[in-house]
């Protein structure tokens, strides 16, 4: 495995951590680099995605570098029954860093043991999305000024979404409060309540996403009830849109207060919340490259602050 490869958010120290946010930092400032002037990333997309391929992709082209891949898996030889252990050898042979998204938790730590070219996760089923946690660190020390005694809450599918279990896990270091907001079939697993035990993170639960709780909060941290993790169709429909937040709802909410959202989103933020100066996601995805420029040049062993 090389040790350069970001699998889950825990393979980074809290140094580490504070280190990638002040190299995206840097790269928000001076966004075009020669850094990767003759290497060729892939980014393989064995899943769909808008903002984190074309947001590495562009990553990639800021920093001179060049990118091979697909965004569909159908149109490679997967599809006639190439393993994944053979596909990520096979790309190995052409590329100095491999970005893949899959449906399978665990893929990209796979794809590590079969490989000695550096794996980023762009996300792997309902297991982690290392690099959007990345770009939601970013996104809270940017709009609050610390990462530190944040109280974050978070908002739907707390099952499946993956970007929620990174965040708890990549906040350990910084005191947070979270509350979970989810009706009864999407809460938080009991592994990641587990987890804010061990590391003395203070949490409630909640089925009622009230005033109380939206009144309180410096980051309400919306997500998509994501219908592709559902194996049985009608208890997706049930609870699809059991949680909007519009406009109205923000009246009295804290000035500082900001709505993240990994996006996409379907119905769990209305387009009016969207001209209110506590929304942020679309900044937040914006945030994404330059986190993700950060992150490849990790990745390449490229420290630009050294
Ligand atoms: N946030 C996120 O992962 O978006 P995409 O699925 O569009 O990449």
């Amino acid at each position: 495995m090389n040790q350069n490869s970001l699998v889950s958010i825990s393979d980074i120290s809290r140094e580490e951590i504070l280190h990638i946010l002040d190299v995206a930092a840097y790269f928000e400032r001076n966004p075009n680099h020669k850094l990767l002037d003759g290497k060729v990333v892939a980014t393989l997309f064995f899943e769909p995605s808008t903002r984190t391929r074309l947001s590495f992709e562009t990553a990639v082209n800021r920093l001179a570098g060049r990118v091979i891949g697909f965004s569909d898996a159908a149109t490679t030889s997967s599809s006639k029954g190439e393993t994944l252990k053979d596909t990520i050898k096979m790309v190995s042979n052409y590329v100095d860093l491999i970005i893949m998204r899959h449906y399978l938790e665990g893929a990209a730590r796979y794809a590590t043991e079969v490989t000695d070219t550096p794996i980023i996760n762009a996300g792997d089923g309902a297991h982690q999305h290392p690099s959007q946690t990345m770009l939601d660190l970013y996104s809270i020390r940017k709009t609050q000024g610390t990462l530190k005694d944040q109280t974050i809450t978070l908002v739907g599918d707390l099952k499946y979404g993956r970007t929620v279990h990174s965040l708890i896990m990549a906040m350990k270091y910084f005191n947070p409060t979270f509350r979970f907001v989810a009706c009864n079939e999407l809460q938080m697993p009991e592994v990641y309540k587990q987890f804010c035990r061990d590391n003395g993170i203070a949490f409630s639960e909640h089925t009622d996403f009230s005033s109380d709780v939206i009144n309180s909060s410096d980051i309400i941290y919306m997500t998509r009830v994501q219908r592709e993790r559902f194996t049985d169709i009608d208890e997706y429909e049930r609870v699809k849109n059991i949680y909007t937040l519009n406009a109205s709802m923000l009246q009295d909410a804290k000035e500082n207060m900001r709505i993240l959202h990994p996006l996409p989103r379907v119905n769990e933020i209305a387009q009016d919340v969207d001209d209110d100066p506590h929304a942020y996601y679309f900044d937040q995805a914006r945030n994404g490259l330059y986190v993700r420029q950060a992150l490849i040049c990790r990745a390449l062993g490229i420290d630009i602050l050294k």
